[in-house]
């Protein structure tokens, strides 16, 4: 890479009154290390080695909102009660103490609840329309799509005026800890990008029915938070056009489909689009070279995030196949895109976790870490 002062990499960016020192950013990395869902001085000291090493902006893990069904994983992280809220405190504090800045990524998991842990059936599952969506290409296991394909009942309109609801809840509760600002996951087929899908959402309500009335609630959920958070603080808003229940899955086919739905969430209150991919530079629609990222700027003119295989040769889910993730020096092509103007952000994943002082090894050019999955995403480092 270039000198750091050259570098897109390391000019800073202002967003609402938020100023980042550069451009790197922490992907969304779910642990499952908080026992009971309340994150320790462990997770506090994690999160803050990425802060020392430089990272310009945390989002954190996967964070369940205040809802019985919000996630299934009885060690991933809670927004909510006194405990887990002492534990964030202590985060937020750490990473600001080493100059970094922190944002949770609210989570409900809507139609996949049930993927990660066992669930009580007693317990209603949030899905739009009670289905779990059409299978495609997945790397979930046969056990687990024959149970997640049953029917469940659609929400109902109490559902969903609770869920956002819980949202808010978590949102208000994001500020008191000392949070930058709040993300939201409404990608991977998750609840709000279930809403979104017409492969999940078969109403025909005011929330389905059509690409407007399926933008209906996770724009609702972004002026719910706004309207708790006030104008100071950014909003992230993570979306995606594949799915964990299939990876070919569109929510958007065509550019002014994506322009269309990320507007409406834009309008709502977001101020940062990010766009998971698994790949930065894949072009996104054909005839263009553009990405993901790329497009949701130029349709949308806000604030745009790209994420997928920075500095590794492997995306995430062909590595999970068999294991390999060799390190790739694309460096400068990320760069050469940012200097075009095609996106603002980089998201960074399992770079983050191979090497906590990853800006500071990208500022300095120095050789790229390699990730290892079974040491890097094993424990807490
Ligand atoms: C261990 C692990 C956990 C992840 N958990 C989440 C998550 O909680 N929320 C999310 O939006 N993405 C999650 N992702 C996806 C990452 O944020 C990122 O988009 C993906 O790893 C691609 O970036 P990379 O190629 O730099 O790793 C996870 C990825 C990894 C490796």
């Amino acid at each position: 890479m270039g000198p750091p002062e050259l570098s897109p990499l390391f000019r800073p960016l202002e967003v609402r009154s938020l100023t980042l020192a550069n451009r790197i950013v922490m992907s969304p990395m779910t642990r499952s290390y908080s026992t009971a869902g309340v994150p320790g001085l462990d997770v506090a000291d994690y999160y803050r080695r990425r802060a020392e090493g430089g990272t310009g902006l945390i989002v954190t893990e996967g964070v369940a909102i205040d809802h019985p069904s919000a996630v299934d994983d009885p060690n991933v992280p809670l927004l909510r009660g006194q405990s887990a809220l002492a534990g964030w405190r202590q985060v937020t504090e750490a990473v600001h103490d080493a100059g970094g800045k922190i944002i949770p990524q609210l989570w409900h998991v809507g139609p996949l609840w049930g993927a990660m842990g066992k669930v009580d059936p007693a317990v209603k599952q949030m899905r739009p329309s009670g289905v779990w969506g059409t299978l495609g290409t997945t790397s979930y296991s046969d056990e687990y799509v024959a149970w997640a394909q049953r029917a469940t009942e659609p929400m109902t309109d109490q559902d969903i005026a609770d869920v956002i609801a819980a949202f808010a809840r978590a949102a208000a509760n994001a500020m008191e800890v000392g949070f930058d600002g709040v993300a939201l996951h409404g990608g991977h087929g998750y609840l709000l990008d279930s809403f979104l899908w017409a492969g999940t959402n078969k109403r025909d309500d005011a929330w389905g029915g059509d690409l407007e009335r399926r933008t209906r609630f996770p724009a609702e959920v972004v002026k719910a938070i706004r309207a708790e958070v006030g104008d100071e603080v950014p909003i992230i808003y993570r979306f995606s056009q594949h799915k964990q229940q299939d990876y070919t899955a569109q929510i958007a086919k065509t550019p002014e489909e994506l322009g269309f739905l990320l507007g409406a969430l834009v309008d709502a209150g977001v101020d940062i689009l990010d766009a998971s991919i698994r790949r930065f530079d894949l072009p996104a629609f054909e005839g263009s070279q553009l990405s993901l990222a790329g497009w949701a700027k130029k349709v949308t003119g806000a604030i745009t995030m790209a994420v997928g295989s920075v500095g590794i040769g492997k995306s995430l889910r062909d590595s999970r196949i068999d294991g390999m993730a060799p390190p790739l020096d694309n460096i400068a092509a990320l760069e050469r895109r940012m200097t075009d103007g095609e996106f603002d952000l980089i998201a960074i994943g399992r770079l983050h976790l191979a090497d906590p002082g990853l800006a500071r090894t990208l500022r300095e050019g120095l050789p790229l870490p390699v990730f290892d999955r079974a040491r890097h995403e094993g424990a807490l480092h």
